[in-house]
């Protein structure tokens, strides 16, 4: 019999972790639809998933902040109409973050460093750094007894991490390790390391690239853990990878495609910082030239609206050119809540990642290309195409189910 599943989130006082812990208590109590998750319905609830009321809760942070009115914002903007169910919610959500433990900022540049607090963990060496996240996956699997935890990094988006020869290779990791090599790593490369090496499943979130070097991903395939990332798909750049396709099956040619992006709540003025901003561009900008095998002129901007809070609006101008050289133009302006389109997401992947770990699978998933922006090992940016590469996924790992259930 499956024990409870431990999910355990680095950024776990952010908006997105709220949203996660929210959403999941009320989706248990009934009080709203999984909405944007893919996992709950057809052909995938057929899999031997982790049951979502079988899930606990943890994480770290690096700053201490006042839970209850992040708690209420969310409740605010859902269609939950029961203040009684609210008000459980809330306090089940308070006692999650009361237990959480105080992570590392090591590496990750002013903008992050300014929010920390002074008991965030500091002139310890990397060793040391990395026993101690496993320390705490060590006790959050044992207290709230737990038979798999999977880790997800949903902390601000770090400048991206110059990669080096040491990040090429396992062995030459372990040596810069041992050497004590504080500029070879970020916190995000602390956490996956001690995720993989505590044997739990890694979901890198976000953009930053110090988490899943190949040094990582080696030690991954290795120990047979599962990973993946890099950058959840949620807004512009999911639309893109929808809708660049249509101009290839069209024979238009695509000159110019321009992002503009404005968001307002803390994620949005991390990205104000240059250093960090760099890393989010990465992910969202190679998408199009591999969907449509040529590079046209292409910017993504990203400005911090503050008044917006958790709201992010896109709005994409495409310039093209169709038969006789007429040139004409497409325009789309998305607009969401970055933490509601996001949390399903999350939901998701760290069901997936568990079944993935419970069936041998260890290294990069390629079948959850489809919820990143920049996903790891996988050329194909087309989404159809990738959530076709879910689909097939979720077919094997059914018809394999059926076998095993069959067989025993
Ligand atoms: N919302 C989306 O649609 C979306 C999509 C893709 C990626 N992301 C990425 O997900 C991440 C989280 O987004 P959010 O909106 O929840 O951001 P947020 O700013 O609300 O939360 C981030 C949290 O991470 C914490 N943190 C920062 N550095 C840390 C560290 N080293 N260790 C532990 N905690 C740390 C912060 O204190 C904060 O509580 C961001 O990197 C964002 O770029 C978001």
């Amino acid at each position: 019999m499956q024990g409870a599943l431990g999910v355990w989130m680095i950024g776990a006082l952010g908006s997105i972790a709220t949203t996660v812990i929210i959403g999941t208590l009320a989706l248990r109590k009934g009080l709203t639809e999984p909405l944007g998750m893919l996992t709950t319905g057809d052909p995938f609830k057929d899999m031997a998933l982790a049951d979502l009321t079988a899930i606990e809760f943890g994480g770290c942070d690096i700053r201490p902040t006042e839970q209850r009115s992040v708690a209420r914002q969310v409740l605010n903007l859902s269609d939950i109409a029961d203040p009684a169910g609210c008000r459980e919610i809330e306090n089940a959500f308070l006692q999650i973050v009361s237990r959480i433990d105080k992570g590392t900022a090591r590496n990750c540049g002013d903008a992050i460093q300014q929010l920390t607090d002074s008991s965030v963990m500091r002139d310890c060496s990397l060793r040391e750094e990395v026993a101690e996240i496993r320390r705490c996956l060590q006790q959050f699997k044992r207290e709230r007894s737990l038979t798999e935890v999977v880790v997800v990094n949903l902390a601000s988006t770090e400048p991206p991490l110059e990669l080096d020869r040491c990040h090429m290779d396992l062995q030459a990791f372990e040596t810069c390790l041992d050497r004590n090599d504080a500029a070879a790593v970020k916190a995000s490369t602390i956490y996956a390391y001690a995720a993989v090496r505590e044997g739990c499943p890694y979901i890198n979130f976000t953009p930053s690239s110090g988490a899943l070097v190949p040094a990582i991903i080696q030690l991954a395939e290795k120990n047979k853990v599962p990973v993946m990332g890099n950058d959840g798909k949620t807004g512009e750049t999911l639309v893109k990878s929808a809708l660049a396709p249509m101009f290839t099956c069209r024979n238009l040619a695509v000159l110019s495609w321009e992002g503009f992006n404005i968001l307002g709540n803390m994620d949005g003025s991390i990205l104000r910082h240059p250093d960090n901003r760099e890393s989010k561009i990465k992910t969202k900008d190679q998408i199009l030239s591999r969907i449509l095998g040529y590079a046209p002129h292409s910017r993504v901007h990203i400005d911090y609206v503050p008044s917006l809070d958790d709201q992010k609006t896109a709005w994409d101008f495409i310039h093209f050119k169709g038969f006789l050289g007429a040139k004409m133009s497409l325009q789309f302006v998305w607009q969401g809540y970055d933490s509601m389109l996001a949390a399903p997401l999350v939901l998701d992947l760290v069901r997936l990642a568990d079944l993935a770990k419970r069936r041998g699978e260890g290294g990069l998933m390629p079948q959850l290309a489809c919820y990143f922006k920049a996903p790891l090992g996988v050329e194909e940016q087309r989404l159809y195409e990738q959530f076709k590469m879910l689909l097939d996924y979720a077919e094997l790992a059914t018809a394999t189910r059926s076998h095993h259930e069959i067989c025993v």
